[in-house]
């Protein structure tokens, strides 16, 4: 296992994510939500968040791939897709565990809109907002991030550390 320096603490992380919790409910508590997980990245961001929204919610999983490495392609792959009808007029939440050149979300923003969803949010863990190629943000962003290479809490170098309960960056 290579060496990984903490950038985000586990608490940091898990205070952040219960601060979102309850800026949603704020803003959805009176209605149902459908929180979207894309996986594999943010599902342990999805967990965490959920356990702590109070209001009604209903989660499904999309699943996109649009990596090799460390380098984004910037050509994005449906691997796993949603049903319209648990889509449309409800009010829906995707969640990222980050966003990078913005392509995927791109992506996914406008896979979900064309379902006619009743509104449409982007809630991502991470931000690099320096690195976009396209035009997007999300709406709720918890941490941005300079441009590193950040695993753990979920993310992934070609498969690994995703299972770390920090994030950090390998240290070379
Ligand atoms: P984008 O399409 O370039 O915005 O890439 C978004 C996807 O690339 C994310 O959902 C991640 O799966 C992956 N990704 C981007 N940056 C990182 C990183 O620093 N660590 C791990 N995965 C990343
Ligand atoms: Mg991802």
């Amino acid at each position: 296992m290579d060496k990984i320096k903490k950038l985000i603490s586990e608490k940091e992380v898990k205070e952040r994510v219960n601060i979102l919790a309850k800026e949603l409910y704020s803003e959805y508590g009176n209605s149902e939500l459908v929180f979207i997980c894309t996986l594999k990245g943010a599902v342990f961001f999805a967990c965490d968040l959920l356990k702590k929204y109070k209001g009604d919610a209903r989660l499904e999983f999309l699943r996109v791939s649009s990596y090799k490495g460390t380098k984004s392609s910037g050509k994005i792959e449906l691997n796993l897709s949603i049903s319209k009808e648990n889509i449309e007029n409800q009010n829906v939440i995707i969640l990222e565990d980050i966003v990078d050149t913005g392509h995927t979300l791109k992506f996914l923003k406008q896979y979900i809109t064309d379902m006619n969803p009743k509104s449409l949010k982007i809630c991502t863990l991470l931000d690099k907002k320096m690195r976009r190629e396209v035009e997007i943000e999300a709406d709720y962003s918890c941490f941005e991030i300079e441009d590193l290479f950040v695993v753990g809490y979920g993310l992934d170098y070609d498969q690994k550390y995703r299972n770390l309960p920090y994030i950090g960056v390998i240290e070379k």
